[in-house]
């Protein structure tokens, strides 16, 4: 794996080598996000078109990172940049409101029709937190469900559910107000919730967990969640930060389950800072600052005008058709890799415009694994994530999506090959 990481000799000039006058890297690490990390120093980044980036080490790539997979029209559209800078040449942020938030809101709320409400925040992680401060305030409860494994970003609630070393910081009441459920366990969630019915203020599900392999949740685990959730006056969070883009009503359309509070971000900013909290009359007017003992919710840059403008057109431009030829692509890569991997002992999970190899039946894969695979990708000019999350993003078309299949599928064999 060294080969590739260390012979260009940009990197004699690598950022991760300036240091401060104390000797420390100016960024923990060398990355000023730890979810960049592939095992070795990264390429960087120089510019985007379409469904291709190209980085310093004088390579092109087509883009199915998508910056982690917000980029849901690829990098530098012309009606998105067209959009942003328009309203950037009007000024960045206000301290008033500004019309694009409902243009934005509008469009968001037209694709979940059961929901009344949204809030925008900067991130999917404030999303979630949200989302959670107002489940508990309405319920007057503290303890909240999630299934083991998922990743809901950043906030205390979310990390505690993720074993000692993810949630290391975060506080012991916080970590005992949460429980794990393992994914697709029914009775083990239908057992939480009775244990303690009247404990619980949110359930969050992440239909289509990427940290926790990318596995389908069942109709059966959703059903009962929906029903438990119901029944005993939790709140159902469903977290669509990723998958949002699955379905035209966002995969808890596809599944036909509403929930009671909806968490997005990334593909609803066109590419800007954006996360949102959708949910239903009741439970949002907790943030309505014309009522007394509101929740106090702000952001300096939540709802600011670049983002709301950029990310109002990238929503018109993913119509329901767009929705479904991205998916049919997705669906056509999955099969064709997965068809040629198997027999090295690797499949491919995903659903629609989302797929990810991994080795067979495995929950968890290992960051080696992982970080290999990541650069015997970008070796054949294919970048995903870290985890090896790919998605499509609208530029691309069948040809493109061959040349993703096939590049992936060679990386797995030789990452498969190394490992026997
Ligand atoms: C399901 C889910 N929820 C929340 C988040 C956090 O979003 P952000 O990275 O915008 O904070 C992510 C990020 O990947 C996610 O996949």
């Amino acid at each position: 794996m060294s080969t590739n990481m260390q012979t260009n000799s940009a990197l004699a000039e690598d950022p991760h080598l300036r240091r401060g006058p104390r000797g420390y890297p100016l960024l923990p690490g060398g990355y000023g996000r730890s979810t960049y990390y592939t095992g070795a120093p990264s390429p960087y980044a120089v510019r985007g078109q379409g469904c291709r980036v190209w980085d310093d080490r004088g390579r092109e790539l087509i883009d199915a990172n998508n910056n982690f997979t917000s980029l849901i029209h690829g990098n530098a559209h012309p009606e998105i940049a067209e959009a942003a800078v328009k309203a950037l040449s009007s000024g960045a942020s206000w301290g008033i409101p500004n019309l694009h938030e409902w243009e934005l809101a509008d469009l968001l709320l037209s694709r979940l029709p059961d929901l009344d409400q949204v809030r925008f925040a900067n991130s999917g992680t404030e999303a979630v937190m949200s989302a959670v401060r107002i489940a508990r305030a309405s319920t007057g409860r503290d303890r909240v469900i999630v299934t083991k494994g998922g990743y809901h970003g950043t906030s205390d609630v979310a990390l505690a559910p993720g074993g000692p070393a993810n949630a290391r910081g975060v506080p012991r009441g916080v970590i005992d107000d949460v429980t794990p459920v393992p994914l697709n366990d029914v009775e083990f969630l239908r057992r939480s919730v009775e244990a303690a019915p009247g404990a619980y203020a949110a359930i969050i599900l992440d239909l289509l967990p990427n940290r926790a392999g990318l596995l389908h949740i069942s109709e059966e685990f959703v059903t009962t969640a929906r029903d438990l959730a119901t029944r005993h006056g939790i709140v159902l969070i469903i977290d669509e930060v990723i998958s949002l883009r699955l379905g035209a009503h966002g995969l808890s359309g596809e599944y036909g389950v509403s929930p009671d509070l909806l968490t997005t971000g990334k593909t609803i900013g066109g590419g800007f800072a954006v996360g949102a909290i959708a949910g239903l009359g009741e439970l949002m007017s907790e943030v309505d600052p014309t009522r007394p003992g509101s929740l106090p919710h702000g952001g300096t840059f939540s709802g600011n005008p670049v983002s709301m403008a950029a990310g109002a057109v990238a929503l018109r431009l993913y119509d329901e058709s767009e929705v479904k030829r991205l998916n049919a692509l997705g669906d056509a890569a999955r099969e064709s890799v997965a068809g040629r991997v198997a027999d090295a002992g690797w499949e491919v999970r995903g659903r629609g415009s989302l797929l990810r190899a991994v080795p067979a039946g495995s929950a968890q894969v290992d960051a080696s694994t992982q970080h290999r695979l990541w650069w015997e990708s970008y070796n054949r000019g294919l970048l995903g994530s870290p985890a090896n999350l790919l998605s499509l993003s609208t530029p691309m078309d069948q040809v493109v999506a061959d040349e993703i299949a096939d590049r992936l599928a060679d990386a797995v064999l030789a990452v498969a090959d190394a490992q026997n």
